[in-house]
């Protein structure tokens, strides 16, 4: 079997693919950038608003997992007319390159952000989704939409997976879990607004990467799953969790001034994919912020090394070269 991943050296991307390897699938990621990750893989550089590409690019694939997109919720702000040309256009075109091609499944990487503008508290698939508030969202729910409907009207089978928060190795340096420990191994107080009973529900990535590799059960056919995590947890938990691990002494908590948690966000049941697909989320906060601080060591040590070697390089460069005597002619 073959899978075809856009977005395949992305951070989530790019544990779809360890997880397909794990299962003995040939993986051929699709991306504007090259992963590095590993090398058992193939490569198609392009952009998936190239349709001619994807349609090359998919000859002999069986199943696509779609996670190509500006996924950061604050680029889609600041450039919403190119992301929605990725967000959009890329899907349908990868839907299009999908029916030419006839593969046998897209799973399609979306996010319970779809949620965010309903009444209910409560949310699981079958609650109805209402006028979404954010361009981001809104890019979401239209692909969700367009694969539905290359499902009906094509005979595209198509599953939508809806991502909860994710985190660990590989992630973006820019969300709440990076930013800590980034800090907390710099010798930077973790700050705190309030008293950090704000909380949020985390899934570990490679619970949520398993997740993608189950959704080819041929239950999954055109249906829709969350894949949320289990435990709330708050930022004051974060903190501590951080502090535990790496030493009372080394870290500091700071509070400042701030309102009280006041974000619940909403239950979002993963109900259905538990019981289809017998996907659980199974790393837990404390492991997985291990494994993150793990990874994240082990970059910062190889980024020292790459620095000093560009150092002695462009020493060696820049010493003067040296002279050679020309024996002259007696
Ligand atoms: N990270 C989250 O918090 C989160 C939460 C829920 C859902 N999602 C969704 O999951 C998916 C993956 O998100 P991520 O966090 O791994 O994002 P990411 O930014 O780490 O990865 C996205 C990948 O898409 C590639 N890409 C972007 N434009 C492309 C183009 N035109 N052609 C080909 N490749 C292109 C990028 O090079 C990158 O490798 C996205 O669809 C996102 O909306 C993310």
């Amino acid at each position: 079997m073959r899978a075809l991943v856009t977005g395949g050296s992305g951070f989530i991307g790019s544990h779809v693919v360890d997880k397909l390897r794990e299962r003995g699938i040939q993986v051929r990621v699709y991306d504007m950038i090259m992963p590095k990750f590993r090398d058992d893989i193939e490569y198609y550089q392009a952009s998936i608003l190239d349709l001619e590409s994807l349609t090359m690019a998919m000859a002999d694939v069986d199943a696509v997992f779609h996670l190509a997109a500006v996924a950061d919720v604050k680029s889609v702000y600041e450039h919403p007319h190119y992301s929605e040309s990725i967000n959009v256009r890329g899907t349908i075109n990868v839907l299009e390159a999908a029916r030419s091609n006839k593969v046998s499944r897209v799973i399609y990487g979306s996010t319970i952000w779809v949620y965010g503008d309903v009444a209910e508290e409560c949310v699981d698939e079958d609650t109805p989704l209402h006028a979404p508030s954010h361009l981001y969202t809104a890019t979401k729910m239209t692909s969700e939409y367009y694969c539905q409907a290359y499902a009906r009207l094509y005979g595209l089978p198509t599953t939508i997976l809806r991502y909860g928060i994710p985190y660990g190795p590989r992630a973006r340096d820019g969300a709440v879990i990076p930013i800590f420990v980034s800090k907390a191994l710099q010798g930077e107080p973790l700050t705190i607004a309030g008293d950090g009973s704000q909380y949020r529900k985390f899934v570990y990535v490679e619970d949520l990467a398993e997740g993608n590799a189950l959704a080819l059960k041929g239950v999954a056919a055109n249906k829709i799953y969350n894949l949320d995590g289990k435990e709330r947890v708050t930022i004051r938990q974060i903190a501590q969790t951080i502090q535990d691990i790496l030493g009372k002494d080394k870290v500091r908590i700071e509070t400042v001034p701030g309102r009280p948690g006041d974000f619940g966000g909403k239950e979002v049941s993963s109900e259905r994919a538990r019981r289809e697909l017998d996907w659980e989320p199974r790393v837990g906060l404390r492991e997985g912020i291990e494994r993150y601080i793990a990874w994240y060591q082990a970059r910062e040590a190889q980024r020292a090394t790459e620095r000093s070697r560009l150092d002695t390089t462009l020493h060696d460069f820049s010493s003067p070269p040296v002279t050679r005597s020309v024996a002259s002619s007696p």
